[in-house]
């Protein structure tokens, strides 16, 4: 374990960047972030910059002190209380109607502000000791897999940002749950770790934006409709009946290892052995999806580290935690999802 005092004294040193309008990647439970100083314009274009980031795509604003959402955002919905104060800090994210303060670099400039409060130590340490609210994206080159550890911000920004602070691995490994409160029902703009059913007794009813289940709907969350999590292998997912998956993936294993591409496969624990890829990385077991989402980007990321060509995945059902993971998958794969 860190000592504490130089663990304190590097968030202060990441704080003086964020003062000067640098940018410095964080640890937060979810992924990694790539912050600068949210109420500052410039500071927000490089972060557009520095990840190669559409410029349509808003930003989240990070607070530490539900405080700080007032001087954000022009009126707070009565719901909205209840569900801060059982699911902040945490991976949540929340859109209101915005301020006309925040800069138009953060709200894409349209009129609404999305506000999360993360749980991580690091990112509260952070933002309290800036004293403003923190913009931050996912710490990656816009495009890949989102970054889990100190080391992923390293692979896609190093020589881009003066400092990453490590906060070892995102215990979560996905995105927050984006919820838009702008209109009722309250809609969820991206799906996270938090599902339908989490968020129920606080929220109330909450659909899916049509735009993420619509074939040809227009996206509420910009962020919805850019290529994303891909690594340089070729992703292809398997989802549905157990045995039917298994027999899928061998059969493909057999029919790209015959053509000569170096294959990797992410399995469940429960049928890891049934698969003999080049490269194997478990998603742990099929009866939770916890581990799954933990681990996604990571093995995503390696197996571009262990030059695999064509990473063959196991999907999970669309429910819970589920709905999120195969979002990521089904861009990961660029839609090369196969029911079964
Ligand atoms: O877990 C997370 O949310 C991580 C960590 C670092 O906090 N951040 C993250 O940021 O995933 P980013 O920029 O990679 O994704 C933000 C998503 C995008 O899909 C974006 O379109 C959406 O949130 N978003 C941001 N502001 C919005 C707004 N005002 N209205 C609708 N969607 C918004
Ligand atoms: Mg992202």
């Amino acid at each position: 374990m860190k000592d504490l005092s130089s663990e304190e004294e590097s968030i202060l040193e990441a704080a003086e960047y964020l003062r000067k309008g640098e940018l410095v990647a964080f640890p937060t439970e979810t992924v990694y972030g790539l912050g600068g100083d949210g109420l500052s314009s410039e500071a927000c274009r490089k972060i557009f910059e520095t990840k190669g980031r559409p410029a349509d795509n808003p930003l989240i604003l990070h607070i530490s002190n539900i405080e700080e959402l007032s001087q954000l955002v022009k009126e707070i919905p009565d719901e909205a209380g209840k569900i801060m104060e059982h699911l902040w800090p945490g991976p949540l994210t929340l859109v209101f109607k915005a301020k006309d303060s925040i800069p138009k670099v953060v709200t894409a400039g349209g009129d609404t502000v999305a506000v999360r409060m993360p749980s991580h130590p690091i990112a509260l340490s952070l933002i309290e000791k800036l004293g403003k609210p923190i913009a931050a994206p996912s710490a990656n080159i816009s495009g890949r897999p989102s970054p889990t550890k100190a080391y992923d911000v390293y692979e896609d920004l190093k020589g881009k940002i003066p400092m990453i602070l490590d906060g070892g691995e995102s215990r979560i490994g996905i995105e927050s749950t984006v919820l838009d409160l702008t209109e009722k029902p309250f809609k969820i703009l991206r799906p996270g770790y938090f599902d339908q059913e989490d968020l129920r007794p606080y929220a109330g009813l909450v659909l899916f934006d049509p735009g993420l289940i619509q074939e040809g709907a227009v996206p509420k969350s910009p962020g919805q409709k850019y290529k994303h999590y891909a690594p340089k292998a070729e992703v292809y997912c398997y989802r549905g009946e157990k045995n039917a998956r298994v027999e899928r993936i061998r059969e493909k294993l057999l029919y790209w290892k015959k053509l000569g591409f170096r294959t990797g496969v992410l399995a469940f624990s429960e049928n890891f052995d049934l698969y003999s890829a080049d490269e194997r990385l478990s998603l742990g077991s099929e009866k939770s999806y916890i581990v799954m989402a933990h681990v996604l980007f990571q093995h995503l990321r390696e197996m571009d580290r262990r030059k695999v060509q064509i990473v063959l995945v196991e999907g999970a059902e669309e429910k819970g935690l589920g709905v999120g993971i195969m979002n990521r998958l089904r861009k990961s794969s660029k839609g090369r999802v196969e029911d079964l």
